[in-house]
Protein backbone atom coordinates (compact mmCIF):
# COMPACT_ATOMS: atom_id res chain seq x y z
CA UNK A 1 0.00 0.00 0.00
CA UNK A 2 0.87 3.67 -0.96
CA UNK A 3 0.90 6.09 1.77
CA UNK A 4 -1.32 8.51 1.04
CA UNK A 5 1.11 11.18 2.02
CA UNK A 6 4.85 11.42 0.77
CA UNK A 7 7.62 13.68 2.07
CA UNK A 8 10.39 14.24 -0.55
CA UNK A 9 12.95 15.29 2.53
CA UNK A 10 16.16 17.62 2.03
CA UNK A 11 16.65 17.37 -1.67
CA UNK A 12 17.87 19.64 -4.36
CA UNK A 13 14.52 21.32 -6.00
CA UNK A 14 14.92 21.80 -9.32
CA UNK A 15 12.33 23.40 -11.06
CA UNK A 16 12.73 25.16 -14.07
CA UNK A 17 8.90 26.21 -14.00
CA UNK A 18 8.96 28.14 -10.95
CA UNK A 19 13.05 28.96 -11.37
CA UNK A 20 13.55 27.24 -8.02
CA UNK A 21 16.62 25.76 -7.60
CA UNK A 22 16.72 25.56 -3.30
CA UNK A 23 16.95 22.28 -0.62
CA UNK A 24 13.97 21.51 0.55
CA UNK A 25 11.38 19.32 0.90
CA UNK A 26 8.11 18.58 -1.99
CA UNK A 27 4.74 16.88 0.09
CA UNK A 28 2.29 15.18 -1.77
CA UNK A 29 -0.78 13.94 -0.96
CA UNK A 30 -2.85 11.35 -3.22
CA UNK A 31 -2.28 12.71 -6.63
CA UNK A 32 -0.82 16.09 -6.12
CA UNK A 33 1.87 18.36 -4.63
CA UNK A 34 0.33 19.84 -1.95
CA UNK A 35 3.58 21.79 -0.40
CA UNK A 36 7.28 23.01 -1.85
CA UNK A 37 9.41 23.92 1.27
CA UNK A 38 12.81 25.29 0.84
CA UNK A 39 15.33 26.11 3.97
CA UNK A 40 14.47 29.95 3.71
CA UNK A 41 10.88 29.41 3.41
CA UNK A 42 8.48 28.03 5.94
CA UNK A 43 8.81 24.54 6.57
CA UNK A 44 6.09 22.52 8.64
CA UNK A 45 6.71 19.77 11.01
CA UNK A 46 5.54 16.31 9.46
CA UNK A 47 3.17 14.88 10.32
CA UNK A 48 3.09 11.27 11.55
CA UNK A 49 1.16 9.49 9.10
CA UNK A 50 3.57 10.42 5.90
CA UNK A 51 6.16 8.15 4.46
CA UNK A 52 9.58 10.14 4.15
CA UNK A 53 11.57 9.64 1.16
CA UNK A 54 14.90 10.82 2.16
CA UNK A 55 16.41 12.78 -0.81
CA UNK A 56 19.81 14.34 0.60
CA UNK A 57 22.16 14.61 -2.41
CA UNK A 58 19.40 14.16 -4.39
CA UNK A 59 17.88 16.33 -7.25
CA UNK A 60 14.01 16.51 -7.02
CA UNK A 61 13.36 17.67 -11.02
CA UNK A 62 9.37 17.28 -12.16
CA UNK A 63 9.23 14.25 -14.08
CA UNK A 64 10.41 14.44 -17.68
CA UNK A 65 7.72 15.14 -20.73
CA UNK A 66 9.18 13.19 -23.62
CA UNK A 67 7.49 14.39 -26.79
CA UNK A 68 8.65 11.88 -29.30
CA UNK A 69 8.90 8.10 -28.61
CA UNK A 70 7.93 5.54 -30.75
CA UNK A 71 5.24 3.14 -28.44
CA UNK A 72 5.37 0.11 -31.21
CA UNK A 73 1.11 -0.86 -30.42
CA UNK A 74 -0.48 -2.06 -32.11
CA UNK A 75 1.35 -4.03 -34.73
CA UNK A 76 5.13 -4.17 -33.84
CA UNK A 77 4.44 -5.80 -30.36
CA UNK A 78 7.60 -8.00 -31.25
CA UNK A 79 9.75 -4.29 -30.80
CA UNK A 80 7.92 -2.61 -28.05
CA UNK A 81 4.78 -2.48 -26.15
CA UNK A 82 2.60 0.20 -24.00
CA UNK A 83 3.42 -1.87 -21.26
CA UNK A 84 7.28 -2.10 -21.80
CA UNK A 85 7.57 0.95 -23.19
CA UNK A 86 6.06 2.76 -20.32
CA UNK A 87 8.40 1.10 -17.96
CA UNK A 88 11.57 2.20 -20.07
CA UNK A 89 10.24 5.48 -19.74
CA UNK A 90 9.82 5.33 -15.57
CA UNK A 91 13.32 4.19 -15.65
CA UNK A 92 14.52 6.88 -17.68
CA UNK A 93 12.57 9.41 -15.70
CA UNK A 94 9.93 10.56 -18.07
CA UNK A 95 6.24 10.09 -16.42
CA UNK A 96 4.84 11.08 -19.59
CA UNK A 97 5.56 10.05 -23.16
CA UNK A 98 3.76 11.18 -26.32
CA UNK A 99 3.69 8.08 -28.48
CA UNK A 100 4.37 8.32 -32.54
CA UNK A 101 1.90 7.23 -34.91
CA UNK A 102 3.66 4.54 -37.32
CA UNK A 103 2.36 1.54 -35.98
CA UNK A 104 0.80 -0.80 -37.77
CA UNK A 105 -1.92 0.34 -38.48
CA UNK A 106 -0.93 3.89 -38.46
CA UNK A 107 -2.95 5.62 -35.67
CA UNK A 108 -4.92 7.90 -38.13
CA UNK A 109 -8.06 7.69 -36.86
CA UNK A 110 -9.72 9.18 -33.66
CA UNK A 111 -11.12 5.43 -32.61
CA UNK A 112 -7.05 4.67 -32.73
CA UNK A 113 -6.63 7.37 -30.60
CA UNK A 114 -9.10 5.73 -28.15
CA UNK A 115 -7.90 2.10 -28.40
CA UNK A 116 -4.39 3.94 -27.35
CA UNK A 117 -6.02 5.40 -24.20
CA UNK A 118 -7.49 2.46 -23.48
CA UNK A 119 -4.64 0.29 -23.59
CA UNK A 120 -2.74 2.69 -21.58
CA UNK A 121 -4.98 2.50 -19.42
CA UNK A 122 -4.59 -0.73 -18.62
CA UNK A 123 -0.93 -1.43 -19.31
CA UNK A 124 1.17 2.10 -18.94
CA UNK A 125 2.92 2.98 -15.67
CA UNK A 126 3.40 6.51 -17.32
CA UNK A 127 0.83 8.79 -19.06
CA UNK A 128 0.88 8.14 -22.41
CA UNK A 129 -0.14 10.91 -24.82
CA UNK A 130 -1.16 9.70 -28.36
CA UNK A 131 -0.26 11.60 -31.57
CA UNK A 132 -2.20 11.10 -34.64
CA UNK A 133 -0.67 10.90 -38.01
CA UNK A 134 -1.24 14.41 -40.31
CA UNK A 135 -2.08 11.78 -43.69
CA UNK A 136 -4.30 8.74 -43.90
CA UNK A 137 -1.46 5.78 -43.34
CA UNK A 138 1.24 8.52 -43.36
CA UNK A 139 1.15 8.06 -46.85
CA UNK A 140 1.52 11.93 -47.65
CA UNK A 141 -2.09 11.70 -50.28
CA UNK A 142 -4.77 12.44 -48.15
CA UNK A 143 -5.08 14.45 -44.98
CA UNK A 144 -6.51 12.37 -41.57
CA UNK A 145 -9.55 13.87 -39.74
CA UNK A 146 -7.48 15.75 -37.60
CA UNK A 147 -10.64 17.29 -35.46
CA UNK A 148 -12.00 14.21 -34.72
CA UNK A 149 -8.05 13.07 -33.74
CA UNK A 150 -7.72 15.80 -31.62
CA UNK A 151 -11.35 15.24 -29.73
CA UNK A 152 -10.36 11.80 -29.07
CA UNK A 153 -6.88 13.15 -27.15
CA UNK A 154 -4.29 12.96 -30.04
CA UNK A 155 -2.03 15.94 -28.43
CA UNK A 156 0.11 16.87 -31.56
CA UNK A 157 0.17 15.23 -35.24
CA UNK A 158 2.92 14.04 -37.50
CA UNK A 159 3.77 11.34 -39.85
CA UNK A 160 7.11 10.72 -38.15
CA UNK A 161 9.06 8.38 -39.82
CA UNK A 162 8.18 10.13 -43.03
CA UNK A 163 8.40 13.63 -44.03
CA UNK A 164 4.89 15.33 -45.26
CA UNK A 165 6.31 15.91 -48.88
CA UNK A 166 3.60 17.85 -50.26
CA UNK A 167 3.57 21.36 -49.22
CA UNK A 168 0.21 21.73 -49.70
CA UNK A 169 -1.18 18.82 -47.52
CA UNK A 170 1.22 20.52 -44.85
CA UNK A 171 -0.29 23.72 -45.36
CA UNK A 172 -3.75 22.66 -44.69
CA UNK A 173 -2.39 20.57 -41.29
CA UNK A 174 -1.22 23.82 -40.18
CA UNK A 175 -4.72 25.38 -40.73
CA UNK A 176 -5.89 22.54 -39.04
CA UNK A 177 -3.63 23.44 -36.13
CA UNK A 178 -5.01 26.74 -35.75
CA UNK A 179 -8.83 25.18 -34.91
CA UNK A 180 -7.34 22.17 -32.82
CA UNK A 181 -4.69 23.92 -31.01
CA UNK A 182 -2.39 20.83 -31.55
CA UNK A 183 0.65 21.17 -33.22
CA UNK A 184 1.70 20.00 -36.02
CA UNK A 185 4.86 18.00 -35.96
CA UNK A 186 7.27 17.77 -38.82
CA UNK A 187 10.07 15.03 -40.01
CA UNK A 188 11.81 17.27 -42.30
CA UNK A 189 13.84 15.57 -44.81
CA UNK A 190 13.70 16.01 -48.54
CA UNK A 191 13.59 12.23 -49.74
CA UNK A 192 15.42 13.19 -53.03
CA UNK A 193 17.93 15.04 -51.64
CA UNK A 194 18.79 11.60 -49.49
CA UNK A 195 18.44 9.93 -52.16
CA UNK A 196 19.26 6.28 -50.69
CA UNK A 197 21.64 7.87 -47.86
CA UNK A 198 22.02 6.00 -44.48
CA UNK A 199 24.28 7.65 -43.01
CA UNK A 200 25.57 10.99 -42.65
CA UNK A 201 27.32 12.48 -45.97
CA UNK A 202 30.47 13.81 -45.02
CA UNK A 203 34.01 12.04 -44.06
CA UNK A 204 33.52 8.72 -42.61
CA UNK A 205 30.41 7.97 -45.09
CA UNK A 206 33.39 8.34 -47.34
CA UNK A 207 35.92 6.11 -45.58
CA UNK A 208 33.61 3.59 -45.31
CA UNK A 209 31.96 3.43 -48.28
CA UNK A 210 28.10 3.91 -47.37
CA UNK A 211 26.26 6.02 -49.15
CA UNK A 212 25.15 9.51 -47.50
CA UNK A 213 22.12 11.99 -46.67
CA UNK A 214 23.21 15.12 -46.82
CA UNK A 215 22.98 17.85 -44.47
CA UNK A 216 20.50 20.09 -46.76
CA UNK A 217 18.39 17.44 -47.02
CA UNK A 218 17.08 18.35 -43.84
CA UNK A 219 17.52 22.14 -43.94
CA UNK A 220 15.69 22.66 -47.13
CA UNK A 221 12.72 20.67 -45.44
CA UNK A 222 13.05 23.27 -42.27
CA UNK A 223 13.46 26.11 -44.50
CA UNK A 224 10.16 25.30 -46.50
CA UNK A 225 7.74 24.27 -43.26
CA UNK A 226 9.06 27.69 -41.63
CA UNK A 227 7.88 29.46 -44.60
CA UNK A 228 4.25 27.54 -44.30
CA UNK A 229 4.15 28.02 -40.86
CA UNK A 230 5.14 31.66 -41.03
CA UNK A 231 2.54 32.45 -43.64
CA UNK A 232 -0.46 30.20 -42.44
CA UNK A 233 -0.34 30.70 -38.34
CA UNK A 234 -0.31 27.19 -37.14
CA UNK A 235 2.02 25.75 -34.61
CA UNK A 236 4.51 23.90 -36.33
CA UNK A 237 7.28 21.50 -34.41
CA UNK A 238 10.05 20.70 -35.58
CA UNK A 239 11.15 16.89 -34.63
CA UNK A 240 14.74 15.77 -33.95
CA UNK A 241 16.68 18.88 -35.66
CA UNK A 242 20.30 17.73 -36.16
CA UNK A 243 22.67 20.24 -38.25
CA UNK A 244 24.13 23.59 -37.18
CA UNK A 245 22.17 25.72 -40.15
CA UNK A 246 19.09 23.79 -39.19
CA UNK A 247 19.26 25.82 -35.66
CA UNK A 248 20.15 28.84 -37.22
CA UNK A 249 17.21 28.87 -39.58
CA UNK A 250 14.99 28.18 -36.37
CA UNK A 251 16.44 31.17 -34.71
CA UNK A 252 15.96 33.67 -37.39
CA UNK A 253 11.90 32.25 -37.75
CA UNK A 254 11.28 32.87 -33.67
CA UNK A 255 13.24 36.06 -33.92
CA UNK A 256 10.59 36.82 -37.06
CA UNK A 257 7.50 35.40 -34.86
CA UNK A 258 6.66 32.17 -36.28
CA UNK A 259 4.94 29.89 -33.83
CA UNK A 260 7.64 27.36 -34.22
CA UNK A 261 8.93 25.12 -31.22
CA UNK A 262 12.06 22.33 -32.18
CA UNK A 263 13.24 19.38 -30.42
CA UNK A 264 16.40 17.57 -30.15
CA UNK A 265 17.80 14.03 -29.32
CA UNK A 266 20.03 13.16 -26.97
CA UNK A 267 21.97 11.08 -28.98
CA UNK A 268 22.31 14.16 -31.74
CA UNK A 269 23.70 16.06 -28.56
CA UNK A 270 26.52 13.35 -27.68
CA UNK A 271 27.08 11.30 -30.22
CA UNK A 272 28.67 11.88 -33.95
CA UNK A 273 28.84 10.35 -36.98
CA UNK A 274 32.48 8.92 -35.64
CA UNK A 275 30.57 6.67 -33.83
CA UNK A 276 28.99 4.43 -36.87
CA UNK A 277 32.89 3.39 -37.56
CA UNK A 278 33.40 2.79 -33.83
CA UNK A 279 37.08 4.32 -31.70
CA UNK A 280 38.88 0.79 -31.83
CA UNK A 281 42.81 1.16 -33.05
CA UNK A 282 43.07 -0.52 -36.21
CA UNK A 283 39.28 -1.83 -36.05
CA UNK A 284 36.47 -0.06 -38.59
CA UNK A 285 32.91 -1.18 -37.22
CA UNK A 286 29.40 -0.68 -38.86
CA UNK A 287 27.67 -0.47 -35.74
CA UNK A 288 23.94 -0.73 -37.48
CA UNK A 289 23.25 0.73 -33.02
CA UNK A 290 24.21 4.02 -34.63
CA UNK A 291 21.65 4.03 -37.87
CA UNK A 292 19.17 6.42 -36.86
CA UNK A 293 17.61 8.97 -38.65
CA UNK A 294 18.34 11.84 -39.26
CA UNK A 295 21.39 10.61 -39.13
CA UNK A 296 24.42 11.30 -36.34
CA UNK A 297 26.00 14.39 -37.43
CA UNK A 298 29.33 15.87 -37.34
CA UNK A 299 30.86 17.58 -34.04
CA UNK A 300 30.04 21.38 -35.62
CA UNK A 301 26.57 20.16 -35.87
CA UNK A 302 26.51 18.47 -32.33
CA UNK A 303 27.96 21.73 -31.24
CA UNK A 304 25.36 23.99 -32.77
CA UNK A 305 22.83 22.06 -31.15
CA UNK A 306 23.88 22.09 -27.42
CA UNK A 307 24.39 26.06 -27.93
CA UNK A 308 20.70 26.07 -29.21
CA UNK A 309 19.69 24.62 -26.24
CA UNK A 310 21.78 26.75 -24.20
CA UNK A 311 19.94 30.02 -25.88
CA UNK A 312 16.60 28.65 -25.90
CA UNK A 313 16.53 27.60 -29.81
CA UNK A 314 15.68 24.48 -29.03
CA UNK A 315 12.72 23.87 -26.70
CA UNK A 316 12.55 20.35 -25.45
CA UNK A 317 14.95 17.60 -25.84
CA UNK A 318 13.23 14.35 -26.57
CA UNK A 319 14.24 10.68 -26.83
CA UNK A 320 12.95 9.65 -30.35
CA UNK A 321 13.34 6.23 -28.23
CA UNK A 322 13.30 3.88 -31.23
CA UNK A 323 13.35 0.07 -30.25
CA UNK A 324 13.74 -2.61 -32.81
CA UNK A 325 14.06 -6.42 -32.76
CA UNK A 326 18.00 -8.37 -33.26
CA UNK A 327 16.79 -8.99 -36.99
CA UNK A 328 16.26 -5.28 -37.68
CA UNK A 329 19.28 -4.57 -36.50
CA UNK A 330 22.08 -7.26 -36.65
CA UNK A 331 22.28 -7.08 -40.93
CA UNK A 332 23.91 -4.78 -43.07
CA UNK A 333 24.60 -1.16 -42.31
CA UNK A 334 22.43 -0.10 -45.50
CA UNK A 335 19.40 -3.00 -44.22
CA UNK A 336 19.10 -1.96 -41.05
CA UNK A 337 16.32 -0.33 -39.67
CA UNK A 338 16.87 3.37 -38.29
CA UNK A 339 16.38 3.87 -34.47
CA UNK A 340 18.00 4.08 -30.92
CA UNK A 341 16.09 2.81 -27.92
CA UNK A 342 16.76 5.80 -25.92
CA UNK A 343 14.21 6.17 -22.91
CA UNK A 344 16.95 4.35 -20.50
CA UNK A 345 19.79 6.17 -21.32
CA UNK A 346 18.95 9.81 -22.11
CA UNK A 347 19.83 10.95 -17.99
CA UNK A 348 23.20 9.81 -18.21
CA UNK A 349 23.90 10.48 -21.66
CA UNK A 350 22.74 14.38 -21.36
CA UNK A 351 24.76 14.03 -17.98
CA UNK A 352 27.83 14.04 -20.26
CA UNK A 353 27.19 17.50 -21.15
CA UNK A 354 26.61 19.03 -17.38
CA UNK A 355 30.95 18.93 -16.99
CA UNK A 356 32.02 17.66 -20.37
CA UNK A 357 36.03 17.07 -20.08
CA UNK A 358 36.69 17.62 -24.13
CA UNK A 359 35.71 21.25 -24.27
CA UNK A 360 32.57 20.74 -25.45
CA UNK A 361 29.89 24.66 -24.21
CA UNK A 362 28.47 22.78 -20.57
CA UNK A 363 24.72 22.75 -20.16
CA UNK A 364 23.82 23.44 -16.94
CA UNK A 365 21.73 20.72 -15.29
CA UNK A 366 18.67 23.39 -14.39
CA UNK A 367 19.06 23.84 -18.72
CA UNK A 368 18.73 20.40 -19.23
CA UNK A 369 15.90 20.00 -17.03
CA UNK A 370 14.12 23.03 -18.26
CA UNK A 371 14.21 21.09 -21.72
CA UNK A 372 12.95 17.79 -20.39
CA UNK A 373 9.83 19.46 -18.17
CA UNK A 374 8.53 22.76 -18.52
CA UNK A 375 10.23 23.53 -22.02
CA UNK A 376 8.23 19.88 -23.89
CA UNK A 377 5.31 20.69 -22.05
CA UNK A 378 4.72 24.14 -23.46
CA UNK A 379 5.70 22.97 -26.95
CA UNK A 380 2.50 20.81 -26.94
CA UNK A 381 0.92 23.02 -24.52
CA UNK A 382 0.27 20.47 -21.90
CA UNK A 383 -0.60 21.47 -18.34
CA UNK A 384 2.65 19.39 -16.61
CA UNK A 385 6.51 20.01 -16.02
CA UNK A 386 6.50 21.81 -12.76
CA UNK A 387 6.56 20.91 -9.32
CA UNK A 388 3.95 23.86 -8.25
CA UNK A 389 1.86 23.08 -4.83
CA UNK A 390 -1.44 21.95 -6.95
CA UNK A 391 0.17 20.40 -9.94
CA UNK A 392 0.01 16.55 -10.47
CA UNK A 393 2.31 15.00 -8.23
CA UNK A 394 4.93 13.87 -11.36
CA UNK A 395 8.09 13.78 -10.23
CA UNK A 396 12.17 12.42 -10.56
CA UNK A 397 14.56 12.32 -8.04
CA UNK A 398 17.98 12.02 -9.46
CA UNK A 399 21.09 11.43 -8.48
CA UNK A 400 23.44 13.06 -10.82
CA UNK A 401 27.02 11.63 -9.64
CA UNK A 402 25.78 7.73 -10.00
CA UNK A 403 27.98 6.01 -11.84
CA UNK A 404 26.44 2.51 -13.78
CA UNK A 405 27.33 1.23 -16.86
CA UNK A 406 24.77 0.21 -20.01
CA UNK A 407 24.27 -3.03 -20.12
CA UNK A 408 21.16 -3.46 -23.04
CA UNK A 409 20.09 -6.99 -21.61
CA UNK A 410 18.62 -5.28 -18.78
CA UNK A 411 16.76 -2.60 -20.27
CA UNK A 412 13.31 -2.54 -19.38
CA UNK A 413 12.85 -1.68 -23.00
CA UNK A 414 12.58 -4.79 -25.73
CA UNK A 415 15.01 -2.52 -27.92
CA UNK A 416 18.17 -3.41 -27.46
CA UNK A 417 19.58 -1.24 -29.77
CA UNK A 418 21.65 1.01 -28.22
CA UNK A 419 25.41 2.16 -29.45
CA UNK A 420 25.88 3.13 -25.55
CA UNK A 421 26.08 -0.75 -24.53
CA UNK A 422 29.00 -1.26 -21.64
CA UNK A 423 29.32 2.58 -21.92
CA UNK A 424 30.13 3.86 -18.21
CA UNK A 425 27.46 6.70 -17.24
CA UNK A 426 26.90 8.96 -14.77
CA UNK A 427 23.62 9.93 -13.77
CA UNK A 428 20.82 7.69 -12.51
CA UNK A 429 17.48 8.18 -12.21
CA UNK A 430 16.81 7.01 -8.45
CA UNK A 431 12.50 7.35 -8.69
CA UNK A 432 9.66 8.30 -10.67
CA UNK A 433 6.62 8.83 -9.37
CA UNK A 434 3.12 9.80 -11.45
CA UNK A 435 0.58 10.81 -9.79
CA UNK A 436 1.69 10.47 -6.42
CA UNK A 437 2.18 6.65 -7.20
CA UNK A 438 5.91 5.75 -6.92
CA UNK A 439 6.47 3.69 -10.11
CA UNK A 440 10.40 3.18 -10.54
CA UNK A 441 12.92 2.99 -7.33
CA UNK A 442 16.57 2.48 -7.94
CA UNK A 443 17.83 1.88 -3.88
CA UNK A 444 20.96 3.78 -2.80
O1 LIG B 1 15.56 6.59 -36.38
C1 LIG B 1 14.35 6.69 -36.49
N1 LIG B 1 13.53 5.68 -36.14
N2 LIG B 1 13.83 7.82 -36.98
C2 LIG B 1 12.53 7.93 -37.28
O2 LIG B 1 12.13 8.98 -37.71
C3 LIG B 1 11.62 6.78 -37.09
C4 LIG B 1 12.13 5.89 -36.06
C5 LIG B 1 11.40 4.56 -36.00
O3 LIG B 1 10.18 4.55 -36.01
O4 LIG B 1 12.07 3.53 -35.88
Amino acid sequence: MQAARIRIANGRILDPSQELDERGDVVIENDRIVGVHWASGHAPASSPAERVVDAESLVVAPGFVDLHCHLREPGLEYKETIATGTRAAAAGGFTTVCCMPNTEPTLDTASDIEWIHAVAHRDAVVRVYPIGAITKGRLGIELAELADMGRAGAVAFSDDGNPVRSGKLLRNALSYARITGRPVVDHCEDHDLVDGGVMHEGSVSSRLGLRGAPAESEEAAIARDLALAQAVGGRLHLAHVSTAHSIELVRDAKARGTRVTAEVTPHHLVLTHAWVAGFEEGVTRYDTNCRVNPPLRTEEDRVALIRGVADGTIDAIATDHAPHDVVDKNCEFDRAAPGISGLETAFGLLMRLVAPTNGDPALPLATIVRALTMGASRAFNLDLGTLRVGALADLVLLDPDAHWTVDVQRFHSKGKNSPLDGQDLRGIVRLTMVGGKIVHEVPR
